[in-house]
């Protein structure tokens, strides 16, 4: 039987099936706009989506992509299964995808992932786990497409002004290392700025850095975001508190003092655009003025989460049956 393909991390792809995710998501969204509600990528198909953590972009819009792909999707949340109440993963694996054709989870360990697509006979979206939020940055790259900061190959329709300087200011969490993942593999430069302390985990720093050898990718680490901000064209941050990290919220907050994204860290720039993946808290890792500003793009990030995540989901069944 062939490997199933799976879109857990982009670790696991090249340059260019990043970029022919972006330009399908691309290509759908303008149909879309264009009128074409209704693409059918995924016609008579069904996705199930696992729920270990609340969530709200990331369930609407395969919800609704699924839908606008002709297909369907299940909200499966683990309070209502029997995984919540100690059913194997391999055991749920087999049975979910001996119905749906299409898994998308989110949860907490990286590795239940992978167990659960070792045990899948259809493909697994990683809808984010501790580790990694993958779904995320293919949604983030099409925005900074949009604003024309980029790399592209020839599909792609957009005219790239200026090659990106990216600046994660902020908790060494999955968004962060999400970032190293996109750049290293795209070739672009990327600084992280975290507190002392809470610096991205050291492996996927590693392997962000070997990838970038091949890629061309710069990667600065620092606990400087003054350092980190400096002409960068897009800066973005995410939540301090991670779900599942309620316990820490006041130390974290204690700890993460001058890492607030506010509007003197902006003018440090180069006429940067603001980024986050959302949900964001204001007052925190950014003020609502720089979230409020012209140079904030948060929502229409938000928006092509939608089309993303119908690009990833074409993508999947490409690769997986029509070749
Ligand atoms: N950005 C994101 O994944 O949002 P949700 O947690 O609302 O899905
Ligand atoms: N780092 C955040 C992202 C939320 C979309 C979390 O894992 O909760």
């Amino acid at each position: 039987m062939r490997a199933i393909r799976h879109f857990l991390s982009l670790k696991d792809f090249t340059k260019d099936e990043i970029l022919r995710i972006v330009n399908i998501s691309i290509k759908i969204k303008d149909n879309f706009i264009n009128g074409d509600k209704i693409q059918p990528y995924f016609k008579n198909k069904t996705l199930a989506m696992i729920f270990e953590k609340s969530s709200t972009r990331t369930r609407v819009s395969f919800e609704i992509g699924a839908y606008q792909l002709g297909g369907m999707a299940l909200f499966l949340s683990n309070k209502d299964i029997q995984l919540g109440r100690g059913e194997s993963i391999r055991d749920t694996a087999r049975v979910i995808s001996s119905m749906a054709d299409m898994i998308m989870i989110r949860t907490f360990e990286h590795n239940k992932l992978e167990e659960f697509s070792s045990f899948s006979s259809k493909p697994v979206i990683n809808g984010l786990s501790n580790e990694y939020h993958p779904t995320q940055l293919i949604a983030d790259y099409i925005t900074m497409l949009e604003c024309g900061i980029g790399i592209i190959d020839d599909a792609c329709k957009y005219q790239i002004l200026r090659k990106p300087v990216v600046c994660y200011i902020g908790d060494g969490n999955n968004m962060a290392h999400s970032w190293l993942m996109l750049a290293s593999k795209l070739g672009f430069e990327l600084r992280v700025a975290t507190p002392k302390g809470f610096e991205v985990d050291s492996a996927i720093l590693e392997l962000a850095m070997q990838f970038a050898k091949h890629s061309g990718a710069v990667i600065k680490i620092t606990n400087s975001p003054k350092e980190a901000t400096l002409n960068a064209n897009v800066i973005t941050t995410d939540t301090w508190i991670s779900m599942g990290q309620e316990s820490q919220k006041e130390e974290k907050i204690r700890q993460f003092n001058g890492f607030c994204v506010d509007t003197d860290m902006m003018n440090l720039g180069d006429n940067a655009i603001f980024l986050h993946c959302l949900p964001a808290y204001r007052g925190y890792e950014v003020t609502d003025e720089v979230i409020e500003s012209h140079s904030s793009k948060v929502f229409i990030e938000a928006e092509n989460r939608l089309h993303a995540h119908k690009g990833i989901m074409t993508f999947l069944e490409e690769e997986n049956w029509k070749k």
